[in-house]
């Protein structure tokens, strides 16, 4: 999955021949799965229909601050569109453009919403060869790159003009490798391999039934994909669930019993970074699993249990460099259970989720979260969907990660 997949990308078009090539450039960024929306500068529609470029962007095209189409008055918001992007691409961007960015003028509609936007500017120049190589062309990508923007260098090949040199606009292709190198060079978690823990694990009474609990794995499966996201490489071990693997980056190992978990858990361990238990897994297991199924008997049966291994505790043993991470689902003396399995467990923070508290725990699409810290610090969290709660939980990783 792309770095910028679920990303905001606003493509702003200025009037040069590669103006073409941004048909190109949209189906390529909704194929990695952004979202796009497409500003133009009056000129830049003679190069390429707006009608192109709204078909396949699935979004109207805008190349003035009024809605010219139906008279109507209706101004178009620049500001909101700017803040609406994660990210502002301007190609092909001409020399005069280039020139007003630098100099901050804003006479049409794209160079106002580019001085409204606040996301990561990035710009790929498109001119003959001796305007690319101009002192003041050069003066303004210094000053363009000064106040935070990324310039997308020009190739060099066959210019509109019949000449041959600098200034032919990267390839779409490469401009989409070049954004997403760019992003995946800032993530956070570059470089980083993190073990989760998700879902329920089955305990088996015989091969029909079996010991379980009402963990669906999202938690678990958000929290892999925030990571993975965040540029980690991801290992999510996960007992039985209906839910599929969020990225195919993820290496989803699927387990059954807490026994299978334990052994996949131990076995990646040593070569993680961070590990995030957030498997509700069981604390005993029938002390033999019938081959055949249970047959109705007596009016009672009894079934004898045996403990479990505790993954979180055998990881907490076993830490080196690693930061652990467990959860606690509690019922009663909350803070205080956590706390003790904090502690027990040898973890850097634990996540406490309370079954009290509606909307937290299994199943729901939503969280409630408390963090206690090992120095004894904690931080409440007010009830968000789980994708936030990941992305809360990742933050405070990042920042030990950072200490
Ligand atoms: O999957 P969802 O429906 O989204 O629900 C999410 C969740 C409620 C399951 C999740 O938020 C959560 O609280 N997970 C931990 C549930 C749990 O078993 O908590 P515990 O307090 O019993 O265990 C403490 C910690 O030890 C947990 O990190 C657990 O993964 C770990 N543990 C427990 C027992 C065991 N034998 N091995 C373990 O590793």
């Amino acid at each position: 999955m792309s770095v910028i997949s679920g990303k905001k990308i606003l493509l702003g078009v200025t009037a040069g021949i590669a103006a073409y090539k941004t048909a190109f450039l949209v189906r390529l960024f909704i194929k990695a799965g952004a979202q796009v929306k497409v500003v133009m500068t009056p000129a830049a529609k003679e190069f390429v229909t707006p009608l192109t470029l709204s078909t396949l962007s699935k979004n109207e095209v805008i190349s003035s601050f009024t809605k010219e189409e139906d008279h109507s008055n209706q101004w178009n918001n620049h500001v909101e569109l700017g803040l609406w992007a994660d990210l502002m691409l301007i190609a092909p961007a001409t020399a005069n453009t280039l020139s007003k960015m630098a100099k901050g003028h804003s006479d049409n509609f794209l160079l106002a919403t580019y001085l409204s936007s606040k996301c990561p500017v990035y710009f790929a120049p498109a001119m003959d060869l001796d305007m690319y190589r101009h002192p003041s062309t050069r003066e303004n990508f210094d000053i363009l790159t000064s106040f935070g923007n990324t310039m997308i260098p020009a190739t060099s090949g066959e210019l509109a003009s019949g000449l041959s040199g600098e200034g032919r606009m990267a390839e779409p292709e490469d401009i989409l490798k070049f954004i997403e190198d760019h992003i995946a060079e800032s993530l956070p978690l570059r470089n980083k391999k993190v073990l989760i823990t998700a879902g329920p694990t089955y305990e088996a009474i015989d091969p029909v039934r079996f010991i379980g609990n009402h963990s669906s794995g999202k938690m678990g499966f958000e929290l892999a994909a925030a990571a993975r996201s965040l540029g980690a490489e991801v290992i999510l071990i996960s007992g039985p669930t209906h839910l599929q693997n969020p990225n195919e980056e993820i290496n989803l190992i699927r387990v059954q019993s807490a026994v299978d978990m334990f052994e996949a858990a131990t076995k990646f361990f040593p070569e993680v970074d961070i590990a995030i238990a957030s498997a509700a897994v069981s604390d005993y297991r029938p002390k033999l699993s019938a081959t055949q199924k249970i047959k109705k008997s007596a009016e009672t049966m009894m079934l004898e249990l045996v403990k479990n291994p505790d993954i979180l505790a055998s990881l907490g043993e076993a830490k080196k460099h690693q930061i652990l991470v467990g959860f606690a689902l509690e019922t009663e003396n909350e803070e205080e259970n956590a706390a003790g399995k904090l502690q027990r467990k040898n973890l850097d923070f634990i996540v406490l989720n309370s079954l009290n508290d509606s909307g937290a725990g299994f199943k729901s699409e939503t969280n409630k979260i408390k963090i206690l810290f090992k120095d004894g610090k904690t931080k409440g969290f007010q009830i968000k969907s789980k994708t936030e709660v990941a992305g809360d939980i990742l933050n405070e990783i990042i920042l030990l990660s950072n200490e």
